[in-house]
């Protein structure tokens, strides 16, 4: 294979401000200066993964604009191969974020040109999959575009999701997951109505039954569960000082999938991720926040 991973999703410019608290309906609170930071749950993916060390491809849109070219040099910065970063049809996509003292973050999207990312591309981009192990995605571009995707998935190759923002999938993209890979929020949105308990290892197995291979479930400090029909398996996380969580599920997605791709049995690539996660969340921003393979040793 030509590449350990290629990930398939959205590029965005992130407009951060630090607040004490956030707004309320028709309140203005004043905040830090501005921070315009690369992100973008598939930008950070690849980027994550390339500072690891994968061999990683982005199939991307972005506009023909300042953002994009930002985005743009951050990828090569970091050693992604951009071949697949579509340019033009609609601004590059943004992410209104604020971050508060706990470094827990609130973000709005607009898509801008992730959302003119269609299944045409997907098809167009057909030789990006046959020259990669592992292919992830995220749902900040069209879910029919997602569904190209896995329709597109060479048949030795391995799929992994983290559908955020959450929405309802097709059985034909739950079917391919291996893993499906969920925080709190997404599982609870995700299982709907079904959602019988308050207890992880019920979603993890919930979620299973939809459908996937495997499951995992974040938990943030509480670390992952992982899942397959070997059984549900609690990964520990390590203890870090939260200066600004914003990505840091982008890079545990990353490392996750590379690990899988090398081979490592899932409890073993989730607790690397897990790691790769930690180290993320003790520093500012998304993309600069991700550490190197010694870092993540180191730690
Ligand atoms: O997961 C974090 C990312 O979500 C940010 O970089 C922002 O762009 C939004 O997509
Ligand atoms: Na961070």
């Amino acid at each position: 294979n030509d590449y350990d991973l290629l990930v398939v999703g959205s590029a965005n410019a992130d407009l951060v401000i630090g607040v004490e608290r956030r707004p309320g309906p028709g309140e203005t609170v004043l905040g830090s200066d501005l921070a315009v930071h690369p992100g973008g749950k598939g930008g950070n993916q690849a980027v994550a993964a390339a500072r690891l060390g994968a061999r990683t491809a982005l199939l991307a849109r972005v506009g023909d604009d300042a953002h994009g070219r930002l985005l743009l040099d951050a990828q090569r910065a970091a050693g992604v191969d951009t071949v697949g970063v579509l340019v033009g049809g609609a601004p590059t996509g943004v992410a209104l974020i604020t971050v508060d003292p706990s470094g827990d973050n609130s973000i709005v999207v607009s898509p801008g040109a992730n959302g003119r990312l269609t299944p045409d591309d997907i098809r167009a981009a057909v030789s990006l999959f046959h020259a990669s192990r592992v292919v992830s995605a995220q749902l900040e571009i069209p879910l029919e575009t997602v569904v190209e995707v896995v329709r597109n998935l060479p048949p030795d190759s391995r799929f992994v999701l983290n559908p955020s923002p959450p929405r309802p999938l097709p059985t034909e993209v739950l079917a391919a997951c291996d893993p499906l890979i969920v925080n709190e929020h997404e599982a609870k949105v995700l299982l709907g109505d079904a959602r019988v308990s308050e207890e992880p290892e019920d979603w993890a197995r919930l979620l299973l039954a939809k459908g996937p291979r495997s499951v995992v479930v974040t938990l943030g400090a509480a670390g992952a569960l992982v899942a397959s029909s070997d059984g549900v398996a609690r990964v520990p996380s390590v203890k870090v000082e939260a200066v600004d969580t914003t990505g840091a599920g982008d890079a545990f997605t990353a490392a996750l999938a590379w690990r899988l791709g090398a081979g490592e049995p899932l409890a073993e690539a989730a607790a690397y991720a897990a790691r790769v996660g930690a180290v993320a969340v003790t520093r500012a921003g998304a993309q600069e926040s991700y550490p190197t393979a010694a870092e993540v040793a180191a730690l």
